[in-house]
């Protein structure tokens, strides 16, 4: 059997699943489309013994500039399509699904769908992390208009430290350019620099900068070209993969419901082609990946 054939029959084998099956399984990890992918890159290297599942629903990608009943209802399909392919621990690495639909999952679904598992999105980790590297105490966020409009970063931080500043700024144009390989192209460098102009305007004290969006990591080349000396950038990957790790410390229980083989599978709601394209800009290798539907997921 060739690789190809082994892997396609894994792919067939995790999808046909669909029950909520009581066995250890893979972490699932989320994102609208790429993005996750810089999350699911940093986990893999603090947590490399663990069998990962990934989802992009990049057919219905971008999710930043919709309402909040869309992307939690996406959300919750992609969560329970995860859930029925053997996940017990879901990652939303994506922080618009983070803003607009962890919070929903969490109180009103998971009692519903089953106590047990477990959902977590990027947004608290990085508000964690935030007290320990601002000196000012005057934060910018840039991420997308779901998640800037959603209020969620001041939130989360000022539950933490009520002290701190802060300040967001929508980049409504970086994830489309970034989707569409134009990352290093000088359209990027136009919106870059325009939107983080805006952000540092709004507050000359900012000295910390949150990637608030996980496709932004992707032109941290470019972000920090535009950035004045002194201002830090935060990319989160590090952080939700730190805080995952301390997670499974305090939950030994989880832990124990995730499987250890090392393999991480890519599953998209769009063209396979197209995903193992992208993705391996993203992730630096060469990746398989499988077209699977969500939407009739309830
Ligand atoms: N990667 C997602 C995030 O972290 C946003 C991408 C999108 O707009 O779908 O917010």
């Amino acid at each position: 059997m060739s690789e190809y054939q082994r892997s396609s029959a894994f792919f067939l084998l995790l999808t046909m699943k669909e029950n909520l099956s009581k066995a250890p399984g893979p972490i699932g990890v989320f994102d609208s489309g790429y993005g996750g992918l810089t999350i699911l890159d940093k986990i893999r290297q603090v947590l490399p013994g663990y069998d990962y599942i990934y989802l992009g629903d990049n057919a219905r990608a971008p999710y930043g500039t919709r309402s909040f009943e869309i992307v939690y209802e996406f959300t919750l399909q992609a969560v329970n399509k995860l859930f029925g392919m053997g996940c017990h621990l879901v990652i939303l690495a994506c922080n618009t699904a983070s803003a607009k639909a962890l919070r929903t999952i969490q109180i009103n679904d998971l009692p519903r769908i089953d106590p047990e598992r477990r959902v977590l999105g990027v947004i608290r980790p990085t508000a964690e992390c935030i007290g320990r590297i601002t000196r000012s105490r005057h934060v910018g966020v840039l991420a997308t208009s779901g998640t800037i409009k959603s209020e969620s970063y001041p939130v989360e931080i000022h539950k933490l430290f009520p002290d701190i500043k802060v300040y967001g700024q929508a980049c409504p144009m970086w994830v489309p350019l970034i989707e569409n390989n134009e990352a290093h192209g000088l359209g990027a460098d136009f919106f870059v620099q325009k939107d983080l102009d805006s952000l540092l305007y709004k507050d000359r004290k900012i000295d910390t900068v949150i990637l608030g969006c996980t496709h932004y990591p992707l032109l941290l080349n470019r972000i920090e070209r535009f950035v004045p000396e002194g201002v830090t950038i935060v990319s989160q990957g590090e952080y939700v993969a730190a805080s995952l790790k301390d997670y499974f410390h305090r939950h030994p229980g989880m832990d124990g419901k995730c499987t250890r083989n090392g393999t991480c599978f890519y599953f998209t709601t769009e063209s396979e082609d197209k995903f193992r394209e992208s993705a391996s800009i993203f992730l630096n290798e060469k990746i398989t990946a499988q077209r699977i539907e969500v939407a009739s997921s309830k």
